[in-house]
């Protein structure tokens, strides 16, 4: 047996502070993550400055409970990660400039993390060994996109939304019927409340023959019919947009696997935490292909995917500069 490899990953893409020791790319020691969402519910969404703000004042504290947590110290560290693309500028630049700090003074190496690669890497946390090729469906509040997933930073994207992310259209179809705030638990909630499922809402791209996604058709269609139909139950209108904001990703996961003859299939990011999405494609018994859902806590924003992702790239030596930069987006 070699050496343990020790490994602290930094999340502050959007609204989740996050930090987390991970041992061999795939234990986790510590998983520390605090949610800004109490700050950002009045505005129903994240305010960029109110979130660097945040993290500036959190990460440090964070910092060291991780590492008194795993029960490790900074010396034990091999190298540092940090998200520092896609994401809100001003927010990544806290993760990154941290984790600058903790390489530049241990002089370990220093790791640039792309988030959306790394919300893929969560199933290798759970007791899967890493492996690729695979279809990697990523859904959360800023992106749908599907990949064909080839290796270690290597992501072909074949569909994504051509308007509004999935979470982005749970917010806002939330926030204009006054359920709450973040929309996507809301409406799942809400929708297992539904006595009657009689709303008609328009199925999404039904004809298409690519694996475009898009989003504000569903959203402007449920305002129209609660505008006709004002006395009708939320619970019944949300019930119907969330059958028909779900059964699109199914469609095409499955088919972009299939057409590729791929047999694994990851679906990760904050919607990935649905109820009714992981029924949709665990119990689809007429499709042969496997398909691995983290557990809700590593779907949502976290560091533990970024410290195990970083693994990978230590491993191959593939390090950054200390003068490496942060990206709005990719
Ligand atoms: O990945 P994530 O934590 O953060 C980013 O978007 O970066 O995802 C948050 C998104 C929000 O839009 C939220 O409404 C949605 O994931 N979400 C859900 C559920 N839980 C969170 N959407 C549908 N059903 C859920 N249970």
């Amino acid at each position: 047996m070699g050496k343990d490899i020790f490994g602290i990953g930094l999340e502050s893409s959007c609204d989740e502070t996050a930090v987390s020791i991970v041992k061999n790319g795939k234990d986790i020691l510590s998983n520390i993550i605090f949610s800004q969402i109490d700050l950002h519910r009045i505005y129903y969404g994240v305010v960029p400055e109110i979130a660097s703000r945040s993290h500036l004042e959190t990460m440090n504290l964070l910092i060291e409970k991780a590492l008194k947590e795993a029960g490790i110290g900074f010396a034990d560290l091999d190298y540092s990660a940090a998200t520092n693309r896609p994401g809100l500028v001003g927010s990544l630049l806290m993760g990154l400039q941290s984790a600058k700090v903790i390489s530049y003074t241990l002089k370990i190496p220093l790791i640039g993390i792309n988030h959306l690669e790394a919300h893929l890497y969560a199933p290798f946390l759970e007791g899967r060994e890493f492996f690729y090729p695979f279809i990697g469906l990523l859904i959360s509040g800023g992106n749908t996109i599907l990949y064909n997933v080839r290796g270690i930073g290597d992501m072909e994207i074949i569909g994504k939304t051509a308007d509004d992310a999935v979470g982005e259209a749970f917010d806002k179809v939330a926030k204009f019927l006054d359920i709450g705030y973040p929309g996507g638990p809301a409406v799942e909630n809400l929708s297992k409340k539904a006595v009657k499922k009689n709303v008609k809402l328009p199925r999404i791209l039904q004809e298409t023959e690519d694996y475009r996604f898009s989003y504000s058709g569903i959203k402007t269609a449920v305002i129209n019919y609660v505008k006709e139909n004002p006395d009708i139950d939320k619970a019944e209108v949300v019930f119907s947009f969330q059958e028909r904001a779900l059964e699109i990703l199914s469609r095409h996961v499955f088919a972009a696997a299939r057409e590729r003859s791929i047999k694994n299939i990851i679906v990760a990011g904050g919607v990935a935490c649905n109820g009714r999405l992981r029924e949709l494609l665990m119990n689809n018994k007429e499709e042969e292909e496997s398909v691995i859902i983290p557990s809700p806590v590593l779907c949502t924003d976290n560091a533990a995917m970024v410290a195990g992702l970083g693994y990978q790239y230590f491993m191959k030596n593939r390090h950054d500069n200390l003068d490496v930069d942060v990206k709005a987006r990719l």
